[in-house]
């Protein structure tokens, strides 16, 4: 079974002050945020009280489908920025999202930010998964991780059922 590791909100907190201060050295200053949901939204949202910038969303849904005995991955629209607003026309924009897991999700919300006419499009994610990578991001854009991690199962704590109980484990996962 993967292995499991669990962070609590202040273990977020603080990641996400150390990627704000990546995305402030890096020079461009960025007009609005991307939050890609649901795990992009409270990451985005404290990410607010660092960098100062509105937060816009998108939300999608990744699924592993079987057709005919195949088994494909496919990310859907739950909700859409359709039409993008035209206050970010031109504007650079950053994307949120709370992991760099595969990919596939990235790969397919920056292939439809591709479309638009933003500035620079950056991609700002928490958690950075050392692994192999089956989506791709386009060459070249600015990419902020708060930290990389393993390729372990996180578990995050807008997730909790039991929210003691998770910081619990996030406890004992540390010693
Ligand atoms: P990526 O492009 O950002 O790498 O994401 P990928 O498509 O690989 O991820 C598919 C789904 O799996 C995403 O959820 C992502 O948030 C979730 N995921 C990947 N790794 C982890 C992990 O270690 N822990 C948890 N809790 N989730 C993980 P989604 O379909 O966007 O759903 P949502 O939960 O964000 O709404
Ligand atoms: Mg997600």
């Amino acid at each position: 079974m993967k292995k499991k590791i669990w962070y609590t909100y202040d273990d977020i907190h603080r990641v996400i002050k150390t990627l704000a201060e990546k995305i402030q050295a890096s020079g461009v200053k960025y007009d609005a945020m991307i939050a890609i949901g649901g795990g992009g939204f409270i990451p985005a949202r404290i990410l607010r009280g660092f960098l100062g910038i509105p937060i816009y969303a998108v939300t999608t849904a990744y699924y592993d489908s079987e057709f005919q005995g195949k088994v494909t991955d496919s990310v859907k629209k739950i909700q859409w920025l359709d039409p993008i607003p035209e206050t970010l026309n031109g504007k650079n924009i950053l994307v949120v999202d709370e992991v760099d897991d595969s990919r596939v999700t990235l790969e397919y919300c920056l292939n439809e930010f591709a479309k638009e006419n933003f500035g620079t499009v950056g991609i700002a994610v928490l958690h950075e998964k050392i692994k192999e990578k089956t989506g791709k991001l386009p060459e070249g854009m600015p990419y902020f991780s708060g930290v990389t991690v393993q390729d372990w199962w996180i578990n995050y704590p807008w997730d909790a059922e039991d929210i003691d109980e998770h910081n619990r484990l996030a406890a004992e996962s540390r010693d």
